[in-house]
C-alpha cells in the first residue's frame, strides 16, 4: 500500500469505487498460480541446448521495439481479442532464450538504426547514420568510408552457398534492411540524387545502387520504388503525385536493370498484391517486391486488396529461400513502430509490434526448430512509459483511474518527449472527453519534440532453434551476428561446422510443412 499513499484523496476515492472486475475467478485460487509454475519450471527442466547447425535463420528486427513497447504490444494483442491482455503470451514471448543487447553506438549514448543495425548485422560497432562502415568512417564523409567497408551475415551466408532475403516494412534502403548489403558514410544516400556534390566526387555510390551491385540478393520486399528509377518517372500506383515519382538524376532505372541482369532465372518484379499473389515460390528463384514510392503503409491503414501484411511478405520470403538445399537468411524487419514512436503514436506503434509477432508466429509455423534459428530482437527504444495504476483489463490505450495532482486525468501511455508536449493556459490538457484509443492519438510528452527521440535502455533478445542459448546474457548488440554466424556455420567462425546437421526426421518434417 505504500504507493497508494502519494495518491490525491480525489484519485483514492476513484480507485475505491471501481473493484478489480477483469480478473478471472480461477486466479483467486493459489492452485491456479502453483500448477502454472510448475508446467513452467517442468519445461525449464526439459529445456535442453539444441547444438545443430542452424540451416537456417530469420531474424526479427522490431525497429524501435524497446522493452515498454513489447510489454504494451502484448497487452494490445490480448484486448484485440477480448482477454485482459496482461496475462496474454504472444509468439515471441514462448521463445526459450533470452538476452539483453547494450545499443549505444561509437560515438552517441542512445544510438539510431543505421549505427545499430551495423552493429547486430556486421557485428561491428560504428558511428550515429553511418551504415556497413567501422566508426573510423565518419558520419556523411564519404572519403573516410574507403577501406573501412565491414559486411553483414547475410553476405556471409550467402557466401556460404544459402539463400538469403530481406523483407522489411520501410523502404528497402532504409537503414535497418541497408546494413544487409550496403556501405555508406550516411544513410541518407538513398538516391544518387542525395549525395552530396563531394561524395559524388570522391566517387560513393548511392544506397539503391549498391541493391544491384554488392550482394547478390534473392528476395527483396520492402517499398522505395521511386529511388529506383529516374528523375520524373510517374509513379505507376500515384501516377500524378509529384512527391512520388523518380528521384534518380543519373537516369538509370534501376528495376528494369535488375530485370534484364536475371533474365536468365526466373525473377519477378512486383508492385502490387495482384502480381505478389501471382508469385509462384516453388518456380520462383529471384523476387523484388516494391509496393510503395517510400514507406509502406501502417498495417491498420494498409490497402489489402495493393499491400500484402508482412505475414503475407514473411510467407512468400520464406518459401522461395527455403528451396535453397543449404538454407537460407532472411531478415525480416517492422520498421514503423519506430516511426509511429517519433510521432508520439502509440497505438500505431503498438499495433506495429501486434503485426511483427503474427509474422513471428507465421515463420515458427513454416520452419523448423530443429534446423532454424529464430531471433527476435530490436535495434534500439523509445521514450515510453507504462504508467500510472490502471486496474486490470484496462485498455493500455487508454487513460489510469488515479488522477494527477493537477486534478486531471492522464493516459497509461506517455513519452518523456514528442510532439505531444502541449499546456493549455499553463496547465495539462484536460483528457477526460477526449478518446485516447483512436488510431491518430498522440500521447501526452514531458518535453516538447516535433519528433520523439530514440530511448537508450537495453533491448531484448529472444532466440530459439540451433545455437539459440549463445544470446543468453546481457551482451554488445554487436555480438548477436556473430553467434548467429556460429550457429549457421557462416562467415569467419566455422568451429561449428562439425557438428552435426539437423537430423533428417527434421527435414521431412519441414518438407510437409513447407509444401503440404
Ligand atoms: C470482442 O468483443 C466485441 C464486442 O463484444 C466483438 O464485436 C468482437 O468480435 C470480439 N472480438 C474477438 C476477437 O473475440
Ligand atoms: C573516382 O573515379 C574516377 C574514375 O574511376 C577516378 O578517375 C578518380 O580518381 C576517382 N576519385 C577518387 C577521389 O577516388
Ligand atoms: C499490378 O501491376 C501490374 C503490372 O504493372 C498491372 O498490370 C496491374 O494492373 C496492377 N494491378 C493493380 C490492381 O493495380
Ligand atoms: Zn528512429
Amino acid at each position: 500500500m505504500e504507493s497508494y499513499r502519494s495518491l490525491t484523496a480525489f484519485s483514492l476515492v476513484l480507485l475505491l469505487a471501481r473493484g478489480s472486475t477483469a480478473t478471472t475467478v480461477e486466479e483467486r485460487s493459489p492452485e491456479f498460480w502453483r500448477s502454472q509454475a510448475q508446467q513452467t519450471l517442468q519445461a525449464a527442466l526439459d529445456l535442453t541446448p539444441n547444438t545443430n547447425v542452424a540451416k537456417n535463420t530469420v531474424l526479427f528486427l522490431g525497429d524501435g521495439m524497446g522493452i515498454t513497447t513489447y510489454t504494451a504490444a502484448r497487452i494490445l494483442k490480448g484486448q484485440l481479442q477480448n482477454q485482459s491482455g496482461e496475462e496474454t503470451v504472444m509468439t515471441m514471448d514462448t521463445f526459450p532464450y533470452v538476452g539483453l543487447a547494450k545499443t549505444y553506438s561509437v560515438d552517441f549514448q542512445i544510438p539510431d538504426s543505421a549505427a545499430t543495425a551495423t552493429a547486430y548485422l556486421c557485428g561491428v560497432k560504428s558511428n550515429l547514420n553511418t551504415i556497413g562502415v567501422s566508426a573510423a568512417a565518419r558520419n556523411g564523409v564519404c572519403r573516410s568510408q574507403k577501406g573501412n567497408e565491414v559486411t553483414s551475415i547475410l553476405k556471409w551466408a550467402k557466401d556460404a552457398g544459402k539463400a538469403v532475403g530481406i523483407v522489411t516494412t520501410t523502404r528497402v534502403q532504409h537503414a535497418t534492411p541497408a546494413a544487409t548489403y550496403a556501405h555508406s558514410a550516411s544513410r541518407k544516400w538513398y538516391s544518387d540524387a542525395d549525395l552530396p556534390a563531394s561524395a559524388r566526387s570522391a566517387n560513393c555510390t548511392d544506397i539503391a545502387s549498391q541493391l544491384l551491385s554488392n550482394t547478390d540478393i534473392d528476395v527483396i520486399i520492402g517499398g522505395g520504388r521511386k529511388y529506383m528509377t529516374p528523375r520524373g518517372t510517374r509513379d505507376p500506383e500515384y501516377p500524378r503525385d509529384y512527391s512520388s515519382r523518380g528521384r534518380r538524376k543519373d537516369g538509370r532505372h534501376l528495376i528494369q536493370e535488375w530485370q534484364s541482369m536475371k533474365a536468365d532465372k526466373v525473377a519477378h518484379y512486383v508492385w502490387n498484391k495482384t502480381d505478389f499473389d501471382a508469385v509462384d515460390p516453388e518456380t520462383t528463384d529471384y523476387l523484388m517486391a516494391l509496393f510503395e514510392p517510400g514507406d509502406m503503409h501502417f498495417d491498420v491503414e494498409r490497402d489489402p486488396r495493393m499491400d500484402p501484411s508482412i505475414v503475407e511478405t514473411t510467407e512468400k520470403a520464406i518459401r522461395i529461400l527455403s528451396k535453397n538445399p543449404k538454407g537460407f537468411f532472411l531478415l525480416v524487419e517492422g520498421g514503423r513502430i519506430d516511426q509511429a514512436h517519433h510521432a508520439g503514436r502509440g497505438s500505431m506503434a503498438l499495433h506495429e509490434a501486434v503485426a511483427l509477432d503474427r509474422a513471428v508466429a507465421k515463420a515458427l509455423e513454416l520452419t523448423n526448430e530443429e534446423e532454424t534459428l529464430t531471433v527476435v530482437t530490436a535495434d534500439h527504444s523509445h521514450p515510453l512509459v507504462i504508467n500510472g495504476y490502471p486496474f486490470r483489463g484496462n485498455s493500455i490505450l487508454g487513460k489510469s483511474p488515479l488522477w494527477a495532482e493537477d486534478i486531471l486525468p492522464f493516459t497509461t501511455l506517455m513519452y518523456g518527449n514528442g510532439p505531444g508536449h502541449k499546456m493549455v493556459g499553463g496547465k495539462r490538457p484536460d483528457i477526460r472527453k477526449v478518446d485516447t484509443k483512436t488510431r491518430g492519438y498522440v500521447q501526452l510528452a514531458a518535453v516538447p519534440l516535433k519528433s520523439a527521440t530514440h530511448g537508450g535502455e537495453d533491448v531484448v533478445i529472444l532466440a530459439r532453434g540451433p545455437m539459440a542459448h549463445l544470446l543468453q546474457g546481457v551482451h554488445e548488440q554487436s555480438y548477436i551476428p556473430h553467434a548467429m554466424a556460429y550457429a549457421a556455420c557462416v562467415g569467419a567462425d566455422r568451429r561449428h561446422c562439425a557438428a552435426r546437421p539437423a537430423v533428417a526426421a527434421a527435414q521431412s518434417y519441414e518438407h510437409t510443412n513447407i509444401h503440404g
